[in-house]
């Protein structure tokens, strides 16, 4: 296996083993890094753990059913801790996400978790979000007019993934990647975004992370210290 793919298991399979327990309800993320999550919840599903998922995507359905997880719909029971990859990880524990389309669900699910536990490799760890453009999620008749207000309220490019091949989201959705540049109030621009009539959700998540878990020098696991306004980590 690749070095790269290596860290991706190593955070993976941390967060399940340090956060998840028996006879819970958890939230599986999306992406290349919540997929070595996913293997370790099957792994421990197939050897008698009682555990159920709700998951943040299509993809992350499949792989749970492909792999013996119970999955529930959002909302039936409380989710005690949810495991999610991201875009970028800002000093302040802000994410970027969304840059495989499933931002909503992954939003809906962690500002529903009792628990939610970030896992990246450490080039995802930034000073300020921005560099990764900013995902926003849009209803598809108003696409094109979202685009245009983007443009003109804060001067950026909104561009809809996927060209001239738009990439839906499980909602039915589609996507404008923006390019923000160093963003200095996430909370703020999430806000405004959301302002604007036809817009869903942004791949923005400010106040939601308990806690930061990436790769340290020495090939172990790491549970990132808070700074700036981040939120504590929940004992
Ligand atoms: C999907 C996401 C992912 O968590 C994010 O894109 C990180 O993915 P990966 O672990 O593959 O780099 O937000 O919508």
């Amino acid at each position: 296996m690749a070095d790269a793919e290596m860290a991706k298991r190593a955070v993976g399979f941390a967060a399940v083993d340090r956060y998840v327990t028996s006879g819970t309800c958890i939230g599986l993320g999306s992406g290349t890094t919540a997929y070595w999550a996913i293997e370790r919840v099957g792994e421990r599903v197939r050897a008698g753990e009682p555990i159920v998922a709700v998951a943040t995507s299509s993809t992350t359905e499949r792989l749970c059913r492909e792999r013996g997880i119970p999955l529930i719909p959002f909302g039936e029971r409380e989710l005690a801790v949810a495991i999610d990859g991201a875009d970028e990880v800002a000093a302040d524990w802000s994410l970027t996400k969304g840059g495989g389309g499933a931002l909503f669900r992954e939003k809906a699910i962690a500002l529903a978790t009792r628990m939610f536990v970030v896992i990246v490799t450490p080039e995802k760890l930034v000073e300020r979000l921005g560099a990764f453009r900013t995902p926003v999620e849009v209803v598809p008749f108003s696409v094109r007019w979202v685009e245009r207000e983007i443009r003109t309220r804060f001067g950026v490019e909104a561009l809809p993934r996927g060209g001239d091949t738009p990439f839906v989201t499980d909602n039915g959705n589609l996507l404008l990647d923006c390019s923000f540049g160093s963003i200095r109030d996430p909370v703020a621009l999430d806000a405004q975004l959301r302002e604007i009539h036809g817009v869903v959700a942004t791949g923005l998540f400010s106040g939601l992370t308990d806690v930061v878990l990436v790769n340290g020098s020495d090939g172990g696991v790491e549970s990132l210290a808070p700074r700036g306004d981040a939120r504590p980590a929940v004992p």
